[in-house]
Formats: structure tokens, C-alpha cells, sequence
């Protein structure tokens, strides 16, 4: 039994949806989220520019004893997990968009950051759409304004299509939006449930579940400390 928190990180408050989902799975578990606000967007920065900032988020959580990190961020997956596995010795758990089950439908489009589209290699019937200035749009609209803001990024997509896929997990956020502008028709595909469920898993394989006790669920941000969506923010400076 181990009651050292997991850390839940992403450049804001879209690593949001994908604690929703370990919360669910893994209610024993103290988590702490630790927004970047400070180095917000991370869509807009190449893959140098993340690697070379994730190294000081990284020792501030070490500091807090965390025993595993997800990496709630397909920017930061894409860019960086890589070395950060050869890096620290911490279990590490990413979000990458989820093309697979995409493949089974016979078109599908890919909402993603400008920066994890960079990384994606093409696949017959699977059209990528980066959406930039959308997960920005998402940490301050509310509303009408915001639905229809998504509906203004959701006509630009050339086609028909039957399946879309979240490759941002702002834009899991936003889900039942989405889904509201696309009809039901269109299957939404997004990770959250598997990332918890890989959680649990890599956890599990280490002998680094807590089985019991109560747990604690911290939130911090490099940003300015603030009240959203009903979560307090503590403002962190690294
Ligand atoms: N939430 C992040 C992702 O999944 C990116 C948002 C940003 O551009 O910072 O890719």
C-alpha cells in the first residue's frame, strides 16, 4: 500500500477531464493537479520548448512525493515522454489521441493541438484537424460564446465524417458540446476511461496502489491562484 499522491499534469485545466476519470476508477487515490498556466498554451511551442520545461515541473512534484505522474496532455505525450522515461525513474502514464479505435469507422476526423498534429503520421481514412486557439478558448469562454466558438472550428472540417476523435483533452472538456453540434450520428472518441484504467494497471504492476486511508485531492497552477469550475487553485512558483 502506497499513499503518496498520483500527480495529474497538462498545460491548464484539460488534464481536468482526465482526473474526472481517475477519480472514478481510483476513488482510494490522493491526487495532485498541477496546472501550467504560467507556459500556457503548450499547442502554439515546438517540442524543444516543452522538453526543456517539463524538467522543472517534474522536480517540483518530486519534491511533493508523488509516486507516479499522468501526463494528462497529449502535447506533452507527444513531445516529451519519451525522455522523461529515460530521465526519472518515476512511473509515467500519457495521452495520445485515440486513432486506433478511430480506424473501425470509415472516416474519421482528429481534433488536436498544432503541435501534437505535427507528430501524427497519416493514415488512410483519418484526416487530422488542428484547431489552434481552441483549448485557449476553452480555459476562458463560457456559454453561448464558447459553443459558438466550437461550432465556428467544427464547420471549418471538410466532409462528412463518422467518428472524432478528442486529441486534446481541453477539448474532452467540452464533450458534451461537441457532441451536441455533431449529432449523434458522429461517434466521440476520447481516452479518459483507458488512461485510468492504464493508471490502475501500471499502479497495480508496482505494488503502488492505496488500498485504503483518505485520500486528499490538491490543485495547484503556475498561473495566478484562482476559483474554476469549483476547484481552488494554489498558485505554485517553480
Ligand atoms: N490539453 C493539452 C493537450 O491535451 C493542450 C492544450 C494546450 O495547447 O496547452 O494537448
Amino acid at each position: 500500500m502506497d499513499n503518496r499522491p498520483i500527480a495529474i499534469i497538462d498545460s491548464g485545466l484539460g488534464g481536468l477531464a482526465v482526473a474526472r476519470a481517475i477519480w472514478r476508477q481510483l476513488p482510494q487515490e490522493s491526487t495532485l493537479y498541477l496546472a501550467d498556466h504560467a507556459f500556457f498554451p503548450y499547442g502554439d511551442k515546438t517540442a524543444g520548448q516543452i522538453s526543456a520545461r517539463l524538467p522543472q515541473l517534474l522536480d517540483w512534484l518530486i519534491k511533493r512525493q508523488v509516486k507516479a505522474v499522468v501526463i494528462a496532455c497529449n502535447t506533452i505525450t507527444m513531445a516529451t515522454i519519451k525522455t522523461l522515461r529515460q530521465r526519472y525513474w518515476l512511473p509515467f502514464i500519457g495521452t495520445e489521441p485515440a486513432i486506433k479505435p478511430a480506424l473501425a469507422y470509415p472516416d474519421a476526423v482528429v481534433l488536436t493541438t498544432v503541435a501534437t498534429a505535427k507528430h501524427l503520421t497519416k493514415q488512410p481514412g483519418v484526416l487530422i484537424f488542428p484547431c489552434p486557439g481552441l483549448a485557449e478558448a476553452i480555459e476562458v469562454e463560457t456559454g453561448k460564446k464558447l459553443k459558438a466558438t466550437i461550432k465556428s472550428y467544427l464547420d471549418k472540417i471538410p466532409g462528412k465524417y463518422s467518428a472524432l476523435v478528442l486529441g486534446c483533452t481541453h477539448y474532452i472538456l467540452v464533450k458534451a458540446i461537441i457532441s451536441g453540434l455533431v449529432g449523434e450520428k458522429v461517434k466521440i472518441i476520447e481516452p479518459s476511461a483507458a488512461i485510468a484504467r492504464q493508471t490502475r494497471a501500471v499502479l497495480a504492476g508496482k505494488q503502488l496502489l492505496n488500498l485504503s486511508g483518505k485520500p486528499k485531492r490538491s490543485f495547484y497552477t503556475t498561473g495566478p491562484a484562482r476559483r474554476v469550475r469549483g476547484i481552488i487553485f494554489t498558485r505554485c512558483s517553480l
